[in-house]
């Protein structure tokens, strides 16, 4: 393992929320290891600089094994209070992921993300912009997620801690894909995504990478329902088209 490798591995379980790591070689010959154990990658990626990315989510990771995984999750304090765990939505092999903040009411009680108003907003926004485009996809066929799975009291903002613990979650949904781009929806997904502290504003308009895949950051639809928003929604527009066309043309 080379030392940018070695960076690379320790980086993803920084990400994972990981503190400490005892071992990271495994201790057992390979040729000891019962057949299918997850110890060696299956699928290694390469960066823009041809470095290895390491795999940062158990060999044979499906949508389903995460769903599962979860199950009925305690885990931090958002579990209190909410009706579903509103884990996503779309297809598996989608090659655009979208991530939202999390669930409001409306998702809360159906299980599914971006279901109210400002799901609505978004499947507009997705359908009108690749109609317009020329670019045959609607909604289904995009994958959508949120940071945290469980409803935040009062629609709040997620705490750090709950997005670490759930923020496991969302990144094997985002390797079980591997998506061509993801679209981090506001600032809270950006966080997650990107590890800044910079705004919508100022991340918005260039290409940035979680992992080896590009991502792209926008408004999140909630804050272009406000009225007062127009040069946001012009914005927003541009964004997705971008987006789009790099991921469908
Ligand atoms: N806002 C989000 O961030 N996610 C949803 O699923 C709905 C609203």
């Amino acid at each position: 393992m080379t030392r940018d490798d070695l960076r690379q591995y320790l980086e993803f379980y920084r990400d994972l929320g990981l503190k400490e790591i005892y071992n990271l070689a495994p201790a057992i010959p390979r040729s000891a290891r019962p057949a299918g154990d997850s110890i060696a990658p299956t699928s290694r990626g390469r960066d823009a600089a041809g470095a290895v990315i390491p795999p940062i989510a158990p060999s044979g990771d499906s949508l389903l094994k995460i769903v599962e995984d979860i199950g009925d999750c305690r885990r931090c304090r958002l579990s209190e209070q909410r009706s579903k765990i509103v884990f996503g939505s779309g297809d598996e092999h989608a090659r655009l992921v979208l991530v939202g903040e999390g669930p409001g009411a409306d998702e809360d009680a159906q299980g599914l993300p971006f279901v109210g108003r400002a799901g609505q907003l978004l499947t507009q926004m997705i359908d009108n912009t690749a109609s317009k485009e020329g670019i045959p996809i609607r909604r289904a066929d995009v994958y959508i997620c949120n940071v945290v799975k469980c409803r935040p009291p009062e629609n709040r903002t997620p705490l750090p801690d709950e997005m670490e613990i759930c923020g496991e979650f969302l990144f094997r949904q985002l390797m079980a894909i591997r998506p061509k781009a993801i679209c981090a929806l506001g600032s809270t997904a950006a966080k997650a995504l990107l590890a800044t502290k910079d705004g919508v504003t100022r991340l918005r308009g260039t290409w940035h990478k979680w992992r080896d895949i590009p991502l792209i950051v926008t408004y999140h639809p909630s804050y272009l329902l406000r009225p007062y928003n127009q040069n946001a929604k012009r914005e927003a527009w541009e964004d997705l088209k971008k987006v789009l066309h790099y991921v469908y043309d």
